[in-house]
C-alpha cells in the first residue's frame, strides 16, 4: 500500500467531520485540524476590504465607491423580474467574496439558505466548498468571487431550466468580464451546460477550457461531493491543477 498523503488526509478528515456532524466552519483551528498545516493568510488587497464589507449576510452591502459597476449591476440584479424565478425569491443571490479575486467559482443556483440570505454557497455544499478553497490556500472572501448561473432559487431546488439560464446569463457574463479572473472554476453540470453548452460532467471534469481567453476547469459540484465522497478525489486533482496555475502547493504537513 502506498503511503497516505496529504490529500489521503484531507479526504479522510473530510469524511469524519461528515460522520460526525462536526462544526466544519473555517476556524483557525478547525482548518488547522483538517490539515494540519498552517493558514496561508493572504494580504487582502485594497479592494478586499471592500468585498469584505458586503459580505454581511442577509442585509445589502456597504456602497463601495471604487466598484460602481458592480454595486450598479447588483441594483439592477436586485429589481429583476426578467424570469419566473424573480416573484418567488426571498433574496437575489449577487455573488460572494471579492470582485477583483483571481480565482472565481460559478455554482448553478441558489439553495434554501442561499436564499435566506442572500449569499451563495452558505449552507452544507457551501461549507464543503468553503474547506475546498481553504485547502487550495485561498481565502474564500479575499481571494475568490464565487457567483452562480441563476441569481434566484429555483423552487425545491431543482435545476435551472434553460429559459431562466438564459434570461440570467448576461448578467453573469457581465460578472466574468468586471472580475477577469485568472482561472474559473465551474462546479458540476449545471455551469457547465450554460457556459459551454457541453454536457458530460463526468467525462469532461478536469479537462481545462476556455472562455474568451480566460482558462476554466469543470470539476464536480460539492452538493455531489457529499452524496458521492469517492468523487473528492478527483475534486482534489481538478483543483491541484487550478493551484498550479497560480504556483500555489498544498501546504506541507509540519
Ligand atoms: Fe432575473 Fe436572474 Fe432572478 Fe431570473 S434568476 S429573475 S433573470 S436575476
Ligand atoms: N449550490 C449552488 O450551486 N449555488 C449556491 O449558491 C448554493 C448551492
Amino acid at each position: 500500500m502506498r503511503k497516505p498523503d496529504i490529500f489521503d488526509e484531507i479526504i479522510q478528515c473530510l469524511k469524519t467531520s461528515e460522520k460526525t456532524g462536526a462544526d466544519t466552519s473555517m476556524s483557525e483551528a478547525t482548518l488547522h485540524d483538517f490539515y494540519s498545516a498552517p493558514v496561508r493568510k493572504a494580504a487582502p488587497r485594497p479592494q478586499a476590504q471592500v468585498a469584505l464589507a458586503q459580505n454581511i449576510q442577509g442585509v445589502p452591502p456597504a456602497y463601495a465607491p471604487d466598484l460602481p459597476e458592480w454595486e450598479s449591476l447588483r441594483t439592477e440584479c436586485a429589481a429583476c423580474m426578467k424570469c419566473r424565478l424573480g416573484p418567488t425569491r426571498t433574496n437575489m443571490v449577487f455573488a460572494d467574496g471579492n470582485p477583483h479575486a483571481e480565482l472565481m467559482f460559478i455554482g448553478e443556483g441558489p439553495g434554501a439558505d442561499e436564499d435566506a440570505t442572500g449569499v451563495p454557497f452558505v449552507g452544507r455544499a457551501g461549507e464543503l466548498l468553503s474547506r475546498m478553497i481553504a485547502a487550495m490556500t485561498f481565502d474564500r472572501k479575499t481571494e475568490t468571487c464565487i457567483a452562480n448561473i441563476v441569481k434566484c432559487r429555483p423552487p425545491g431546488n431543482r435545476n435551472p431550466a434553460d429559459d431562466e439560464a438564459a434570461a440570467c446569463m448576461p448578467y453573469l457574463k457581465r460578472q466574468i468580464a468586471m472580475v477577469n479572473p485568472k482561472v474559473i472554476v465551474l462546479l458540476g453540470a449545471v455551469p457547465l451546460l450554460y457556459l459551454f453548452n457541453l454536457k458530460g460532467i463526468m467525462r469532461l471534469r478536469g479537462r481545462w477550457l476556455d472562455y474568451d481567453g480566460i482558462p476554466v476547469m469543470p470539476t464536480y459540484h460539492p452538493a455531489f461531493l457529499l452524496r458521492n465522497p469517492p468523487a473528492k478525489k478527483d475534486a482534489w486533482a481538478d483543483l491541484q491543477a487550478v493551484m498550479a496555475v497560480f504556483g500555489r502547493k498544498p501546504a506541507p504537513r509540519r
